[in-house]
């Protein structure tokens, strides 16, 4: 049984002070033995001050970071500052990244596997806009973005992929339970054609796209299903603890 997984991401949202009282309210309200992985993923500005509050059952990362270990590289950050300042994983490949950021695949590999020889975990998104699926290249989208970047070279034990539909980051539209499902067990079985049959049924695959507390269980009850990466509703703390209870063992 592959464990549920919830990780809010901020975005570029929240003041310090805001994002205190944010995870602080979370924490609170986290059920006992939730049995569900939880972190959330705010500013890289709020990462230090956050890892000192931060309970155990809550952990941190990262939006994004850069492939170099340092150098002359203005305005960027490198895995081993995410790890020195407490945390634990990274987003690499979001939609955002990719659409507004210009992010290519050839890019985005560099970032991942920096990040894993560090020994940060990493959530690599994957997803196709609006317009790809109304052409009917959902699967040639997703082949594309999966084989580009993971593959024989890239440990997968510590990577979860998010299949976000950039359709429905951020505009309330969600991916029926059906169209989700389709989707991961197409990503899975693609997988297992990279790795092997292990690999592809230990792989979380979250959705992410409007994920809120009304719609989280029936999301994440599909087979496939195994976790949310959660844009808007992660900032506040009700909404997000509603999505991780409709995420617990039934
Ligand atoms: P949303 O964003 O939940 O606000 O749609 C999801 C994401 O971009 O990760």
């Amino acid at each position: 049984m592959r464990k549920k997984y919830v990780a809010g991401n901020w975005k570029m949202n929240l003041t310090l002070a805001d994002a205190k009282a944010l995870v602080q309210g979370i924490a609170a309200g986290m059920p006992a033995n939730a049995g569900v992985d939880v972190a959330v993923f705010p500013p890289f500005v709020l990462l230090h001050p956050l890892a000192a509050v931060i309970g155990g059952s809550i952990q941190l990362g990262a939006q994004n970071c850069h492939y170099e270990a340092s150098g002359a590289f203005t305005g960027e950050i490198a895995p081993q500052m995410l790890l020195d300042v407490g945390c634990k994983s990274v987003i690499i490949g979001h939609s955002e990244r990719r659409h507004i950021f210009g992010e290519t695949e050839e890019l985005l590999k560099k970032k991942v596997m920096a990040a894993l020889k560090v020994g940060l975990k990493v959530i690599y998104c994957v997803g196709e806009k609006l317009d790809e699926r109304e052409a009917g290249q959902t699967e040639a989208v997703l082949h594309r973005q999966i084989h580009k970047v993971l593959g024989a070279d890239v440990p997968l034990d510590e990577v979860t992929i998010a299949y976000e539909p950039v359709w429905a980051i951020g505009t309330g539209k969600t991916a029926s339970p059906q169209q989700a499902q389709d989707a991961h067990a197409y990503i899975r079985g693609q997988i297992g054609k990279l790795y092997n049959a292990k690999a592809a049924e230990a792989v979380r695959i979250q959705y992410g796209g409007s994920v809120k507390a009304s719609n989280a269980r029936e999301l994440l009850g599909q087979p496939d299903v195994d976790g949310a990466l959660v844009g808007g509703a992660s900032l506040k703390a009700d909404e997000f603890l509603g999505i991780i209870k409709g995420a617990q063992p039934a």
